[in-house]
């Protein structure tokens, strides 16, 4: 039974018994997941059951979830009783709860990221996150932010607007999409750094083609040199077999409505806790302390339904297991990207070796632009991508699935594939 359909005025129970009764709820559905996690990532009669946990438009196959991912529906479910509850009881759940309640999703986000939760905050996605960062980011005059050229627009966008506003100037490293090694791409960024160089923002994973950028290393490497780095996690974030932690840099942004499956409008900012006096907060905020995180998230009223649903995707990808799911979407890729790989007329825009790309990569047919690519896929053979129509010099559809995706689903779009390119 859902929750919205209990009487809460009329109930004579304690208005906080209501919400352990969502937990009761969601404990039970947790219990039923976690016999799931049970059987090899090899086993697709495994990855059926998991497809099956989330309703799917039957009308066509879905292959980008890189945009935005649905949740599963226990997932859904328990955010759509939140949003139910919420408005039954609306200020009194703002006045009574809501704060708890935040600061435990912050930090099983903080668990489930392997960083401290005075390290970590909500926000509504990554570009909120990242412009916190470029927009709020100390710096002098003359001290220099280095990117490369496979960032995001907004973030481009973010870059450029802080350059024409305090004079901070951008510089640009390229690199290759056909790296010879990840330790190139690391050799590249860092022989980019010079004496202004302050600050080094990348992608961990490129949202045209699904590559992984060496962030450990890059990280590491810029570090030595003194200098701050900030991760564009937009894609890595549940999806990249690596916590935040694993990765040592200073800052790091994602949007938990793409890979981890919560609902839309979740996104996480990470400040290692002594660079957290590094920044203004880019919403008004005097009082926080300086090196309190909480200081970045002084929002105002916000959709706390949404949030709360973050705890229900971080355990049903724990029930699954993180290395597990890496692993499946990687799996995923590899089915594709193998059977088209040494076809004539295809053209594969993402480095395939292990580490160097997961469930994300770029395809291309000669001879058709990406949107013919993309139309054709959709009209005739009801597959859903997105093209990439010569940004940064590559041509080709973003090819994204996800758990509820089948290898039938996979097997169908090979095939469609290798009759367009024919
Ligand atoms: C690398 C990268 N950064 C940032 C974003 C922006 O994400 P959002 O729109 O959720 O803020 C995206 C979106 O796809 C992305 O691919």
């Amino acid at each position: 039974m859902s929750l919205s359909r209990r009487n809460f005025i009329n109930k004579s129970f304690a208005i906080g018994s209501l919400f352990p009764l969502i937990s009761m709820d969601y404990a039970r559905i947790s219990k039923f997941n976690s016999n799931l996690n049970s059987n090899a990532s090899s086993d697709e009669k495994y990855w059926n059951s998991i497809a099956k946990l989330y309703h799917q438009n039957k009308e066509f196959i879905n292959l980008e979830s890189g945009y935005f991912s649905p949740s599963p529906e226990i997932v859904k479910n328990y955010w759509i009783d939140f949003v139910n509850d919420i408005n039954e009881s609306p200020s009194y759940y703002m006045r009574t709860r809501q704060n708890d309640l935040r600061e435990t999703v912050r930090s099983r986000l903080a668990e489930y990221s392997g960083v401290s939760n005075e390290e970590i905050c909500l926000t509504r996605n990554t570009t909120e996150s990242m412009n916190i960062i470029i927009q709020g980011i100390k710096l002098n005059q003359g001290e220099e932010i280095l990117r490369t050229n496979l960032e995001y627009p907004n973030m481009i966008q973010a870059l450029d607007m802080r350059e024409k506003r305090f004079g901070t100037k951008i510089r640009i490293v390229d690199v290759p999409i056909h790296p010879e090694s990840q330790e190139q791409i690391v050799n590249l960024i860092i022989d980019a750094i010079n004496p202004k160089t302050k600050v080094l923002l990348v992608s961990h994973m490129v949202f045209l083609n699904g590559q992984v950028f060496p962030v450990k290393d890059i990280c590491k490497r810029a570090r030595e040199k003194g200098i701050e780095t900030i991760v564009d996690g937009a894609h890595s974030f549940s999806h990249v077999d690596m916590d935040i932690s694993d990765i040592g840099c200073d800052y790091y942004a994602s949007s938990l409505h793409k890979w981890l499956g919560a609902p839309l409008g979740n996104g996480l900012l990470y400040v290692k806790k002594d660079k957290i006096n590094r920044l203004w907060p880019l919403f008004g905020d005097t009082q926080n302390d300086e090196d309190n995180i909480m200081k970045l998230e002084h929002f105002g009223t916000r959709p706390c339904s949404n949030q709360n649903s973050i705890i229900a995707a971080i355990d049903f990808t724990l029930n699954i297991g993180k290395q597990k799911k890496s692993d499946r979407l990687k799996q995923l890729q590899s089915r594709w990207t193998s059977a088209l790989k040494n076809e004539n007329n295809i053209i594969l825009n993402t480095p395939l070796e292990k580490g160097q790309s997961y469930g994300i990569a770029n395809v291309g047919v000669k001879g058709m632009t990406p949107p013919e690519l993309s139309d054709t896929l959709f009209n005739k053979y009801k597959i859903f991508t997105v093209p990439i129509n010569g940004s940064r010099g590559i041509y080709g559809i973003r090819v994204s699935p996800n758990l509820y995706s089948t290898m039938d689903d996979i097997d169908k779009f090979i095939e469609a594939m290798l009759n367009i390119a024919a």
